[in-house]
């Protein structure tokens, strides 16, 4: 049994479109805990509902990113996870952290990558006019939203569309690709090749 870790700073819905995947047996693993940069966060609550082990790294509290990402690198080894799921996690990773899990980190971004990467992606999206949208799930690296590509799904922009509801078509994508990445993730079925990603088995989640 593969044990699978989120980092969530939020409301934390992708967080628990995971432990409910989890816990219809979709993903064949368990959650090995919550960690959150926010002390505020939703996906805290969402967490002691469930039975989860959580740990809070207050960001708040620390006087540098390298110091906060010093608590960090610890309590993200304490918890032995195969994967790593940053869920609605609104920091970039340091490259030390990235480094010290090769290949074990996902992320999830409400976006086409590589348009729109980094914060406010739909308001991106909707400012710069495209006529789709839709999210990505992919491996992080070094970089902002830039890793190898796992799965991507659209939806169509329609108009009178505002930030909220572009956001709430992506959301329902990204809770249908994300348990299907980390299902196929634990299930050995990724393959990474430069950037290029290969999963056997089950056809991904359609095009919205
Ligand atoms: C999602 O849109 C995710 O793609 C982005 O932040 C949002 C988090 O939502 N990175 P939630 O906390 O999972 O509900």
């Amino acid at each position: 049994m593969k044990r699978v870790a989120v980092l969530a700073s939020g409301r934390g819905s992708n967080f628990q479109a995971v432990i409910d995947a989890i816990g219809e047996g979709y993903i064949p693993a368990e959650c090995a805990g919550l960690i959150s940069d926010n002390p505020g966060a939703y996906a805290i609550e969402r967490a002691r509902k469930a039975g989860i082990p959580f740990f809070i790294v207050d960001y708040s509290l620390y006087a540098s990113k390298e110091d906060y990402e010093s608590a960090l690198l610890p309590a993200m080894q304490s918890l032995h996870a195969d994967l790593f799921v940053l869920a609605g996690y609104m920091r970039i990773l340091g490259a030390r952290i990235v480094r010290e899990f090769p290949g074990r980190i996902i992320n999830i971004h409400p976006a086409l990558l590589p348009s729109f990467a980094g914060l406010h992606a739909q308001r991106q999206a909707l400012e710069y006019g495209v006529k789709v949208s839709g999210c990505t799930v992919h491996f992080v690296d070094e970089g902002m939203d830039s890793g190898p590509i796992i799965v991507q799904s659209c939806v169509p922009v329609l108009p009178g569309d505002d930030e909220e509801s572009l956001s709430e078509r992506i959301l329902s994508r990204e809770h249908l690709c994300l348990p299907w990445a980390v299902r196929a993730f634990c299930e050995g079925r990724i393959r990474v090749e430069g950037r290029r990603v290969s999963i056997t088995g089950e056809p991904p989640p359609p095009p919205g």
